[in-house]
């Protein structure tokens, strides 16, 4: 209770004048959010509705985690909720609606977030498209798979940060980010386009969407690395930020491919289960060992290294290691997105002991 009353006061004490309108609607979720033990921790999983974000789900149920889908079928949130209770009885898990693909969707969920709980301890990053064969825009003029991949993701964390930071000072335990990238990160253009991330320009889009797929994957490294470094620039050593490759995983994701070659994959015993490919998300989400306090790292399933289903530390790419790319980046999503960031304004690490501590 101490815990939970902490984080409201802190919460909310960083949060914009428009909170300060809903303050009363607010109180009263939060007092009845605490009569149904909100003192547990609460994890978010984007696309928790399906594939590898459903598993994630049910495995935080199980670590009595209060789980939040955010997703953008209110029908497949509210199967997968029921699927989750099913087999844990008592499963606190809950809805929430969230649109990727609109900033404004986006915007509404974190209010809605905000409002509604009182301590937020994981938010995992989940939610995917794959491969679109043709160049889409989303409403607010993105290149599709960069805006549900990232971008979004992008604005739902700078909104969901002052609630995270709270909860984990309040708490006297990290809170956790998790980015799902891909190994696909490196199909990448090998010059990341700064300055045209919708593919604008005649040709970039390429054949069949891998490009832009794997652009929107490089962007989820490249995002984890700049925000952890914002993170240990502002000092903040408590909430910790991380991104995995799940492995090749039998989901929905496919879904979209205009050469379907997963059937044939499946055939050859290379895809991993849903279960299988959430499990090193899972132990991101909760600091299993040895990432207990690992942040700004990426993560990736060993079939190729003969592990199947398991997940350990792995070098991304060189690009994803860019330092100036990661800071172009951060200013171009923040350009792209009207977000501004300002909660990580404080700086209290000069450059020089920055690089003394490697960040
Ligand atoms: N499967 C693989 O082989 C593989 C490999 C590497 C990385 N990954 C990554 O793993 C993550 C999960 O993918 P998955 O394999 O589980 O695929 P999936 O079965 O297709 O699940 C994707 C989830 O994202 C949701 N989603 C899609 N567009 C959305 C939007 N605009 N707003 C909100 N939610 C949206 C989907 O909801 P709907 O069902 O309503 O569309 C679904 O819940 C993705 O980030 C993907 O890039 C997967």
């Amino acid at each position: 209770m101490m815990v939970a009353s902490t984080v409201r006061y802190q919460a909310f004490g960083v949060r914009t004048c428009t909170r300060t309108l809903r303050y009363n609607r607010r109180t009263a979720a939060a007092a009845a959010a605490t009569q149904t033990g909100e003192t547990k921790k609460v994890a978010l999983v984007t696309g928790g509705s399906g594939g590898i974000g459903a598993s994630t789900v049910r495995n935080l149920v199980e670590k009595n985690y209060t789980v939040v889908i955010a997703a953008r079928s209110k029908t497949k949130a509210t199967s997968a909720a029921d699927q989750v209770r099913e087999s844990v009885p008592d499963a606190d898990v809950r809805i929430a609606d969230l649109d990727l693909a609109s900033f404004a969707s986006v915007r509404a969920c974190a209010d809605n977030i905000l409002d509604e709980y009182e301590r937020l301890d994981v938010v995992c990053n989940n939610a995917g498209i794959m491969a679109l064969p043709s160049r889409e825009l989303s409403v607010d003029g993105c290149e599709m798979q960069m805006q549900v991949n990232h971008l979004g993701h992008f604005v739902l964390m700078e909104k969901l940060y002052p609630l995270l930071k709270a909860t984990a000072d309040a708490s006297g335990e990290p809170a956790r980010i998790v980015n799902v990238s891909s190994v696909a990160h490196n199909f990448a253009s090998t010059s990341f386009p700064v300055t045209d991330v919708n593919l604008a320009e005649p040709g970039a889009y390429g054949a069949l969407g891998w490009t832009a797929y794997g652009n929107s994957k490089l962007a989820n490294i490249l995002f984890t690395k700049e925000l952890h470094r914002r993170l240990r620039k502002a000092g903040v050593s408590n909430v910790l930020v991380n991104a995995v490759h799940p492995g090749v995983v039998d989901s929905e994701l496919p879904r979209n491919l205009s050469i379907n070659f997963y059937p044939l994959l499946r055939i050859l015993g290379q895809l991993i289960t849903n279960d299988e490919g959430a499990r090193g998300q899972t132990r991101l989400c909760l600091g299993s060992a040895p990432f207990e306090t690992v942040s700004g790292a990426y993560i990736a399933e060993m079939a190729s290294q003969g592990k199947k289903g398991e997940h350990e530390l792995f070098d991304s790419s060189a690009q994803s290691n860019d330092l100036g790319l990661q800071r172009a980046f951060w200013d171009e999503s923040c350009r792209l997105t009207g977000s501004k960031w300002n909660v990580l304004e404080a700086s209290t690490q000069t450059e020089q002991q920055l690089s003394e501590m490697n960040v």
